[in-house]
């Protein structure tokens, strides 16, 4: 007998199968009993009648806890009105274990209670649906960076160096010294740029913000590209590109998904390059309008993100901020050195902010000074400075948040739900 998935079940029409799964669901009606069952790879109806699988494995049936495991044999038939468009006559099954009370039944369960349960919570079709949607997304990433010469090269996740912030280091220590978790790859990235032209790395990155919003996590997964002879221009076209790319994907092979999570279509199929840009002067004076008053200077909050990303039907690049709010490495324009060449890109429908990128500072004495202004420590950055003394060229390079970015593409509230196991602020289990 052939032993299949569900999601191969179309091309079995009409033949006898096997399936290894789980029981989703059951409902019986006497003479029939209907098993959802679920195997990873997707959820369909499987009827058993005592007529086909005999008294016992009938009575088994009345045994089968939601969650028991086990195989199952039976005929595929089309069945227009099932959600796969396909169900099952069972002939025969095999129990591998009768679960145990199951925690998350049917009934609506608080988001805590759940979060509680998450090792449990990710069987259920739309969490299921959320992740597979984050895999297409890392994978389409990857496609779009490799199809245009980018390799993957990772970055450690034990570091010496602060990228983003001295304020948000995860501290730990490492033999008689200390450490700190990778709070992005980019500095690496920088090195491995001027190795390989181009580069991008993927990998956990760690922030000890005192943050509790629905776009903050502890542990995030970031996507970095960066090039070498890459001005801040290249940068951008190429964030628009990528995203846009990665929506498109999305569209085309996780319909199915974006159904279960109740996601409409509709606003991304809208995510086409190229994107509007405002600078931070007009976000600044957009904000005003809508009755917001930020000083020039200052950063802006996930609720003055949400008012400006509201203003487009596609996602918008927030360019030229201060260099006194933005990280050290920063280059300034040189037409308005008080600005850098950065862009932040902010997701529609109020998402918010799902990208940071920048040209870097090639000027080896304008880094030092830069370090210097930020109270870095120069000796831990002689490495990141060599790259400036030996052929310094013009680079640049972004990060884009997978956690943010599938919140944005599902449609979701809050980031929890997009990562396997979060953790957040008051969460670090299970
Ligand atoms: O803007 P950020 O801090 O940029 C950097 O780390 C750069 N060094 C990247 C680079 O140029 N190579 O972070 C980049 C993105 C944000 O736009 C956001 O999507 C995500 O990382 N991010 C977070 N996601 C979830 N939780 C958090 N606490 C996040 N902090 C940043
Ligand atoms: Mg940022």
């Amino acid at each position: 007998m052939t032993v299949t998935t569900i999601s191969d079940l179309s091309r079995h029409a009409g033949q006898e199968v096997e399936i290894h799964g789980w029981v989703y669901n059951r409902r019986s009606s006497g003479k029939i009993q209907f098993l959802i069952l679920r195997d990873g790879t997707g959820f369909v109806q499987a009827v058993v009648s005592e007529g086909e699988v005999g008294p016992e494995a009938f009575s088994t049936c009345d045994r089968l806890t939601q969650e028991s495991s086990l195989v199952v044999r039976g005929l595929v038939r089309e069945e227009r009105r099932a959600p796969s468009g396909f169900e099952l006559t069972v002939k025969g099954l095999d129990v591998v274990q009768v679960a145990q009370d199951y925690p998350i039944t049917h009934k609506e369960h608080g988001v805590e209670f759940l979060m509680d349960k998450r090792h449990l919570w990710i069987r259920t079709p739309r969490q299921n649906a959320i992740l597979r949607v984050r895999a297409e997304v890392i994978r389409a990433m990857e496609d779009f960076l490799n199809e245009r010469g980018f390799i993957r090269v990772d970055a450690p996740i034990l570091t010496p160096n602060a990228c983003e912030g001295t304020t948000t280091l995860f501290e730990t220590t490492y033999f008689e010294t200390k450490a700190y978790l990778s709070q992005s790859g980019q500095l690496y990235n920088e090195a491995t740029a001027a190795a390989f032209g181009r580069v991008y790395c993927y990998g956990p990155t760690f922030r000890a913000e005192k943050s509790k919003t629905r776009r903050h996590l502890i542990e995030f997964w970031m996507l970095e590209p960066e090039a070498a002879f890459f001005t801040y221009e290249d940068n951008v076209r190429l964030q628009e590109d990528m995203v846009s790319d990665v929506v498109a994907r999305v569209l085309e092979r996780n319909r199915h998904e974006l159904e279960v999570i109740g996601r409409d279509p509709a606003p991304l199929a809208k995510v086409q390059a190229p994107f509007p840009r405002i600078t931070y002067d007009e976000a600044l004076d957009r904000l005003r309008a809508a009755g917001r008053d930020i000083p020039w200077g200052e950063d802006f909050g996930a609720p003055d993100e949400t008012i400006v990303s509201q203003q487009f039907d596609r996602p918008v690049f927030v360019t030229h901020f201060p260099a006194k709010m933005k990280a050290f490495y920063m280059q300034p324009d040189p037409q308005r050195p008080e600005v850098v060449l950065a862009a932040d890109l902010l997701a529609s429908e109020g998402y918010g902010e799902i990208i940071g990128g920048s040209q870097r500072i090639d000027d080896p004495a304008l880094l030092e000074r830069r370090l210097r202004e930020e109270n870095l420590p120069a000796e831990a950055y002689q490495w990141y400075l060599d790259l400036r003394r030996y052929g310094s060229v013009p680079h640049s390079g972004f990060g884009i948040g997978i956690e943010r970015t599938v919140a944005w593409i599902c449609g979701l509230e809050h980031v929890r739900e997009t990562i396997p196991f979060a953790r957040l602020l008051n969460r670090l289990t299970p």
